[in-house]
This record gives C-alpha cells, sequence and structure tokens, in this order.
C-alpha cells in the first residue's frame, strides 16, 4: 500500500461526479472533494498470492477455559484428583458435600489402593454407617449445573463394592448382597428432577450409566448420589454432560460456546498454549499423550494457570473440534525448557530437560505426529483409532516452544526436536518461537536462530496498546521475504486498564490490514487469549466471555470475524492518498478468487467520520454491486456489558455502486466492502 499524507486533500481524480452519482444510488452521504482520501486500487495487476487462512485462534487452557468452560462436563471434580499444589483451599474432596438423608450417617474417605487407572490414583471412598434414606455425595458442578427441562444428561460413574454392612465385624452374609445407589438431579430447593436408580455388586471396578432427563429447567441443580445400604462404596469418574453437545461428540465441547467459535470460521486453531505448555518446572510441561485415551486413564494435572485440568479436553477434542471447524490443527509441544519463570523466579529460571531424557522426549513428540497422520494400523495410529477416527487427522504443523528465552540451553533442546522431526517427517511445518514481544533479545536471537536453522515460520507474540497497532502498520511491510513465515500466535490491543474497548478492537483491525496487506508472509494470526469464564479470570481482555449459561462475545471478536469471513488469497496494491500525518485511517485490499469477490477494508481509527473515495477505475468494470458491513461506533470506550445487549453491532447493506464512488466512514469503525 502507498500512503501518501496531504493537508491539501489531494489525488481526487475526475470521475468526482460519478461519485456524486455512485454513492447517491448506495444511498450514502455525499461530501465535497476537498473532504476526501482516496483508496485507489490497482486492478491491473492480478496481485500477489496471499494466505488464505490467516485468522485463526489461539486456545489455552486459561480463565477456566477447559473445565468449567469449553469442555460440556458439568461436574467439578469428577475423579476426586483436586489438590492443593492447584489452589491451597483445595483437595481431593473438594466441591463435593456428604449427604446424609432421614436418620442416616456415614463418612466421606480418600482411596488409593486400587485406583481405576493409575494415572488417576485417587477415588472417593463412601461409608454408610446408616443408611437412612440414603447416604452419598452432591456436586454443585463449576459455580452452578444449569439444567433445561426436557433435555438430556449422560450421568456416569465407577465404582466397586468395598464392603456391605458393618466395615468390621458385619455378617457374613452381608458380603454377598449388592448395593442398591440413586442418583438425582435436584433443584436448589431439593426438588428432584430427574433420577435414576443402580446396583452395584462386586470388587471390580465397572462404569455404571443412565440418562437423566429433568422435568423442570433451574440453572442451579445440584447432583446427588446415594447409597441405600449401609457398606462401603468406592467412586470415580462420578459424571453428568448434555447430550446435546456441539456436533453431537461424546465427551464433547459445550455448544453455545463452541458455536460462538466456530462462528469465526477459524482457518486454523493452535493448541494447547501458551505458557500451560512449557508449564512452571521442567518435568510440568503438557504431555499430549496424557490427554488421549479413555477419559479415566488420562492423567490430570494442575495448569500453569494455578487450578486443575482434567485434560478430559485433550488432543484428541482438539484436533475433532479443528476438523469440526474446517480449522487447520497447530498442535504446540514444549522445546523441552521450562518457562523461564518458572520455580518462582520473576526473571530467568529457564531450565533445559536433563540431555539423557531428551531422546524419549523428542520419541513423544514424533509418536506425536504419528498419532495424528499415522495408518489406523501404526502403534499410536491405532490410539487415534481406537478414540474413533480411522482417518489421518493431517497434521502439516508443530509448533515447538512458546515465547522462550532465546538461550543455549533452548537452542540446543529445539534443534534435537526440529533435525528429528525434519528427518523423520520432512513435510510437518516446524514453528520456532521469537520471545514473547514484538522487539529485543529474544526477538533478535529467536530471529537470527531460525534464520541459522532454515526454519519455515516462526512464533511472534505481542500485547500492545492500540496506539502501537496504529504506529506500527508497516511492521511486515520491512520482512523479508526470504525469510520464515510468521505466524502471530498471540496479540491483543491493551488498555492500561485492559478494557475490551471499542477502540481497541479498532486498532487490531488496523492491525489486521497490515497482517493482510502482508499476508505473503504473516500466514497466521490469533488474538490472545480466547476465552474467559466469570469469575474465574486470570487475564483480561479476552476475546470471549461466558458464565455457566451465557456467552458474551466481546467487540474484539466481531472485528476477528470479520476479517475471517471476509478473507481472500491475492492481495491487491493500492494505495491511500489525501491523509493528513498521523491520521488514523488504514485499508486493505483482496481478491477472493472463489467468488471472484474484491474485498476492501477500512478502518477508520479517528474520533471524526472520514469520507473517503474508492477508486476501481483502473479496472474493466463501470459499476459493481456491493454488499457492505460496517462496525462502529461514536464512542471508542464502548465494552459490551454481561447481559446487556451488544454494545456495537455491524450494520449489513446492500447497493450498486460506480467505479469511483464515495462513502462516509464513521468514526471508530471497520468497513467491509464486498464488491462483485
Ligand atoms: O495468552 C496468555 C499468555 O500470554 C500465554 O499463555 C503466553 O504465551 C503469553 O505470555
Amino acid at each position: 500500500m502507498k500512503r501518501e499524507y496531504s493537508c491539501l486533500k489531494t489525488g481526487y481524480n475526475n470521475r468526482l461526479s460519478l461519485c456524486a452519482i455512485a454513492v447517491a444510488a448506495f444511498g450514502g452521504v455525499f461530501l465535497s472533494a476537498a473532504d476526501s482520501v482516496t483508496l485507489s486500487v490497482d486492478l491491473e495487476a492480478e496481485g500477489k498470492p496471499i494466505s488464505a487462512d490467516l485468522v485463526g485462534i489461539f486456545y489455552e487452557d486459561l480463565n477456566y477455559a477447559a473445565d468449567g468452560g469449553l469442555y460440556a462436563e458439568l461436574i467439578q471434580n469428577r475423579s476426586f484428583e483436586y489438590s492443593p499444589t492447584e489452589n491451597a483451599s483445595w483437595g481431593p474432596l473438594s466441591f463435593w458435600d456428604l449427604v446424609e438423608g432421614g436418620e442416616g450417617s456415614g463418612h466421606l474417605g480418600l482411596g488409593n489402593m486400587r485406583p481405576v487407572h493409575e494415572n488417576n490414583p485417587h477415588y472417593l471412598m463412601l461409608n454408610v454407617e446408616i443408611a437412612g434414606t440414603g447416604v452419598g455425595i452432591a456436586n454443585n458442578g463449576f459455580d452452578q449445573i444449569p439444567v433445561e427441562a426436557g433435555k438430556s444428561y449422560a450421568f456416569s460413574f465407577w465404582a466397586y463394592q468395598a464392603y456391605m454392612g458393618k466395615k468390621w465385624g458385619g455378617a457374613p452374609e452381608e458380603e454377598e448382597k449388592p448395593m442398591p445407589m440413586l442418583a438425582r438431579l435436584e433443584s436448589e430447593s431439593g426438588e428432584v428432577l430427574a433420577e435414576a436408580e443402580f446396583v452395584v455388586q462386586g470388587r471390580e471396578w465397572k462404569q455404571h450409566s443412565a440418562t437423566l432427563v429433568p422435568t423442570v429447567a433451574t440453572e442451579k441443580a445440584r447432583l446427588v448420589l446415594l447409597a441405600k445400604e449401609a457398606g462401603g462404596i468406592a467412586l470415580d469418574m462420578v459424571s453428568l454432560f448434555p447430550h446435546d453437545t456441539f456436533k453431537g461428540r461424546q465427551n464433547g465441547l459445550r455448544k453455545d460456546l463452541a458455536q460462538t467459535i466456530a462462528d469465526l470460521k477459524p482457518k486454523f486453531m493452535r493448541f494447547p498454549g501458551g505458557c500451560l505448555v512449557h508449564g512452571q518446572g521442567i518435568h510440568q510441561y503438557y504431555n499430549w499423550k496424557d490427554s488421549v485415551g479413555p477419559v479415566e486413564q488420562r492423567k490430570a494435572f494442575r495448569n500453569s494457570w494455578g487450578y486443575h485440568q482434567t485434560l478430559g479436553l485433550g488432543y484428541y477434542e482438539f484436533f475433532q473440534f479443528s476438523e469440526d471447524m474446517g480449522a487447520i490443527p497447530i498442535p504446540v509441544v514444549s522445546a523441552g525448557v521450562c518457562c523461564q519463570h518458572a520455580g518462582d523466579s520473576p526473571g530467568r529460571g529457564q531450565e533445559g530437560m536433563p540431555l539423557d531424557e531428551m531422546p524419549d522426549y523428542i520419541e513423544d513428540v514424533l509418536d506425536l505426529v504419528q498419532w495424528a497422520n499415522g495408518p489406523a494400523d501404526s502403534e499410536w495410529g491405532s490410539v487415534r483409532a481406537a478414540a474413533g477416527q480411522a482417518e489421518p487427522f493431517g497434521l502439516k504443523y508443530l509448533g515447538v516452544g512458546n515465547e522462550d528465552a532465546i538461550t543455549s540451553i533452548f537452542e540446543v533442546r529445539f534443534k534435537m526436536i526440529r533435525d528429528a522431526v525434519a528427518e523423520r517427517y520432512p513435510d510437518i511445518v516446524v514453528v520456532g518461537t521469537v520471545g514473547p514481544f514484538a522487539s529485543g533479545e529474544d526477538y533478535d536471537n529467536g530471529w537470527k536462530f531460525a534464520r541459522e536453522e532454515g526454519l519455515k515460520m516462526v512464533d511472534e507474540h505481542y500485547y500492545v496498546s492500540p496506539q502501537w497497532l496504529w504506529d506500527n502498520l508497516d511492521r511486515y511491510d520491512a520482512y523479508s521475504r526470504s525469510d520464515a513465515e510468521v505466524y502471530l500466535g498471540e496479540y491483543a490491543a491493551h488498555e492500561p486498564d485492559r478494557r475490551n474497548t471499542l477502540r481497541s478492537a479498532i486498532a487490531e483491525a488496523a492491525g489486521l490490514t497490515s497482517f493482510e496487506r502482508n499476508s505473503d508472509i504473516v500466514r497466521f494470526a490469533s488474538y490472545a487469549p480466547l476465552l474467559s469464564r466469570r469469575g474465574h479470570t486470570q487475564w483480561t481482555p479476552d476475546l470471549i466471555y461466558f458464565d455457566a449459561t451465557n456467552v458474551y462475545p466481546s467487540l474484539n471478536y466481531e472485528v476477528q470475524r470479520l476479517f475471517s469471513v471476509n478473507g481472500g488469497d491475492r492481495g491487491l496494491e493500492f494505495s491511500l492518498t489525501g491523509l493528513s500525518e498521523g491520521e488514523k485511517l488504514t485499508a486493505s485490499v483482496v481478491r477472493d478468487s472463489k467468488s471472484g469477490d474484491l474485498i476492501v477494508k477500512i478502518v477508520n481509527g479517528g474520533s471524526e467520520a472520514r469520507t473517503l473515495a474508492v477508486d476501481l477505475s483502473s479496472g474493466p468494470r463501470e459499476r459493481y454491486s456491493l454488499d457492505d458491513t460496517v462496525f462502529g461506533h461514536d464512542d471508542a470506550d464502548l465494552v459490551n456489558e454481561d447481559g446487556a445487549l451488544p454494545a456495537v453491532v455491524s450494520v449489513a447493506g446492500k447497493g450498486e455502486v460506480a467505479a469511483v464512488f464515495e462513502r462516509v466512514y464513521p468514526a471508530n469503525s471497520l468497513t467491509i466492502l464486498r464488491l462483485r
């Protein structure tokens, strides 16, 4: 893009009379030429090939994004693995209450001698001394369990019978008796909404399940599981899922939240983090193998953000979600170093995995590729197939490292991993990392290392002020076209108070025009973070907020969506003339070869509406039909408030314009013009 500043508002051409007609036809407001800037598009050239996959998502389990978030499980601490290492006030029995019905009495204990699986070491021992009307446990979920009337919920638990009657000195014939059990969904006032009966018998772990259909809807149900006779029952994996998950998947995703994400039409999904990937200690990294296979065999752990991660939402579910959305999966693995802020170190606490452990670690990374892409009868491909996906997932990109300090400790380990992947799977693009900032030591060293190693792609991150994005619109113009491509894996405009203002969203729109103009080398870009549960937020701003029953997309979300659904595969040259110095007005122009549409995006970050003429006179056409979308508001400080109507919504229109047409672009706005 040529950006030409002029106080004299030059660059207007002799088609002005046509503009007036065009704007009148379109129903726009006509202002005089002296108020206009002109965006002239070069339609003689074909334009350069650009990434058709520019806008995607970065998913990290932060702000309760997984458990209590996207993962549809409604029970909190279902496998009794909560721990004080995650939260000082937590333990294996957290979020469970003892229920003693009628004259009943009993107590809860913790077992670890005969776990369901070694990866899931703890379970609950429910000891019932006097059965009364039932003694058992209750769970209120993540703050609350919302249920809908007439909808089906899959309830299940694992159990074995430890003893019947008295624990010591009971009658021997008692031991043969089965234990009758009852599961209920109850309202806050104790009204029974749904129930199911079970019989637990024998010393082996067995899964029991039933469908519960509440008769009445409530936002605050609780799940109760009762033993109806005296005795001891071991319980684990007590679970409640809506049947109605995203795409009806088992062990699936919360439908409204997943749909909101899918509505972004993300072209790729990076997961599972962020800082979560390398973890707070050398052996605390996210091990993908712990996250696949039957859920009761997955290895829950503390995530870097200081809470519990069941890994019920694991690699299989990430790949499946990517596939369901038509997004390219981009998993990220640790580069064999922990976070430089680990071990309570505020600075460089980076440690490397002992070198003699690296070969095994590297095998795990290679196994991931086989798990994703290998035939169903390969060692790891068979694990994928057993989960229900016989066809390969088609992995093409693999992130190695996240914002790591670029030290020799990092470089040695990264290189070992990269070389092994390149040797065994030469088609996989290994995505490197160039530190946490837009510039500085790690950025410089990361890029230097990437050049030396001939990396094909690196992951840049920056959280910056809205003004920074406006000041750096030309950042990628100067990047060498022969270096690694850029994946801008994390970015956001941060206000001083870190609210999701319209100002921040419009600054991101401006940034996106520059990424798009340079998307011959900026292949992917994802806003971060994606999700945040109200009341459990460690980081703001985020793209989508939610609570137990509602989803609140931010204004920033709408900008991401508009860019995502209006992408192209050819970038066209254009000039912007008549701008004043420092004026917050920018644009990008692409063509979508499939539809043939020409898509012009114009961002006005100023506090005044701006008149601009679009000049397509270099092309063969005299008139175009136009679909336009305008997203903006006079007040840049607006944010979407919970429960209120969205502060700003996109307004769509249709019309016809001449090859040169003028219109007004509101203050703080993003306008998409789709011309055909
Ligand atoms: O997006 C939140 C965090 O920001 C990510 O975990 C990390 O990569 C970055 O510092």
